[in-house]
């Protein structure tokens, strides 16, 4: 009975249809829409239930669209199918002497075939806002489109300029001062400058900071095309001695690698940097290091899981570092894993800061070591507070020698 939309559907690319939707029921399951969904891991067809006034969603691989509608119809006695393309509205009735019925009319606008999952989303700067540093790193076209194979970066610069808005929306400064370390490309850096200059009237400085010669010239490139004079970019290996002479509010760092994540956070504990904003990624050090002893050997048996332990070991310390300077910290997830896996930022805020010679010398810092000492493992910030708070204790001790004696 179904043959039509079988054949209807069959000769239509995955791109081509906007939504299927089945209606008409008297069974538990009220409605399904059928949408096509582009993941990191493949195309899909997106089906969402409702049983119940609930909504259940399930991804099925693209090119299993015709068993998937085998079963809706065979299964849920449906009697209305409307088929939505980009330019035509295709419609099936069933009437009640069980014919099938087609109509089919044009649609007044044309629609696109939105793919990406955060169709309904919108964002703090969408689409089509003229933003030129985007066009310059790719990741809007010249009509301020976002590129396909840069939506991810697209959803990532936005949901983190969304956090920090978020956070600092009582801000009354008049100066925001800024770094931003491993700042690469810098679509982040820049789009920080443009919220805080062009929507926020605040007046901005941000200071990126990269190891890559090539990358910081292209950056100040583009800040001066633009007349963005409030950006600066410095080229430093932020792992070694480098001058960072602007003072900041707040420290951004989006997938800075590795333990450049733990020169970044030291800059801020060091400096008192009230915001902090990071996102790590390959956090290499402890994996490299960690040995399961005794009993507890099965947990490094696998190796993406011995990886991920080892990341969540690395970023609980930097969090717990963090704490033990004055901050208050928590984790979000930043955006959902199909625009980066690597998507958990930490987000602190210095509310209580320590008198400098007593920098991490607490119970909280106590704790860590204790689980690092357990895992037998040396972490790059760890490390750095553990140099400094040392420091901090010798001088105490100096000053309390000179005023006792
Ligand atoms: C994965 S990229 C991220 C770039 C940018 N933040 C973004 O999200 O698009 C990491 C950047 O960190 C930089 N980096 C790594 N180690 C560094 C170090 N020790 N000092 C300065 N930059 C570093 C790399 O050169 C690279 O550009």
């Amino acid at each position: 009975m179904y043959t039509p939309v079988f054949k209807e559907l069959s000769g239509r690319g995955f791109g081509e249809i906007v939504k299927i939707v089945f209606s008409g029921s008297s069974g538990a399951v009220r409605r399904i829409t059928v949408r096509p969904l582009r993941l990191k891991g493949g195309d899909f067809w997106q089906c969402e239930k409702i049983v119940d006034d609930k909504a259940f969603h399930q991804n099925i691989e693209a090119e299993k669209l015709q068993t998937v509608l085998g079963g809706i119809l065979n299964s849920n006695g449906f009697s209305d199918i409307n088929i939505f393309l980009a330019d035509k509205h295709i419609s099936y009735h069933t009437a009640s002497n069980g014919r099938l019925n087609r109509k089919e009319s044009a649609r007044k606008e044309n629609r696109t075939v939105e793919l990406s999952h955060d169709r309904k989303k919108s964002y703090i700067l969408p689409e089509g806002t003229e933003i030129p540093p985007l066009v310059d790193l790719g990741v809007f076209d010249s009509s301020y489109r976002v590129v396909k194979s840069k939506y991810g970066k697209f959803v990532q610069i936005n949901r983190f300029i969304e956090i920090i808005a978020e956070k600092l929306k009582h801000f009354s400064g008049n100066e925001l001062r800024v770094v931003d370390f491993g700042c690469g490309k810098s679509y982040l850096t820049f789009i920080v400058y443009y919220y805080f200059t062009f929507i926020r009237n605040i007046n901005t400085r941000i200071a990126g900071y990269d190891v890559k010669k090539e990358v910081i010239r292209d950056c100040r490139g583009i800040a001066e095309r633009y007349g963005y004079s409030g950006i600066e970019f410095f080229e430093a290996d932020i792992s070694r001695g480098f001058s960072c002479p602007q003072a900041a509010d707040m420290m951004i760092s989006l997938h800075a690698c590795d333990t450049a994540t733990d020169y970044a956070l030291w800059h801020a504990i060091q400096n008192n940097v009230r915001f902090v904003f990071s996102v790590p990624c390959c956090q290499q050090e402890i994996n490299r290091q960690i040995k399961f002893r005794d009993e507890y050997s099965l947990l490094g048996q696998y190796g993406l899981y011995k990886e991920r332990f080892s990341a969540i070991l690395t970023d609980t310390i930097r969090c717990e570092v963090l704490r033990s300077c004055g901050y208050d910290v928590d984790v979000v997830e930043f955006t959902d894993s199909s625009a980066t896996p690597k998507n958990a930022m930490i987000r602190a805020e210095l509310k209580h800061p320590p008198p400098g010679a007593n920098m991490g010398v607490n119970a909280a810092l106590a704790d860590i070591n204790r689980v690092a000492r357990y895992f037998n493992v040396s972490q790059t910030l760890l490390n750095l507070i553990n140099g400094a708070a040392a420091e901090g204790q010798a001088d105490g001790l100096l000053a309390d020698e000179h005023t006792s004696g």
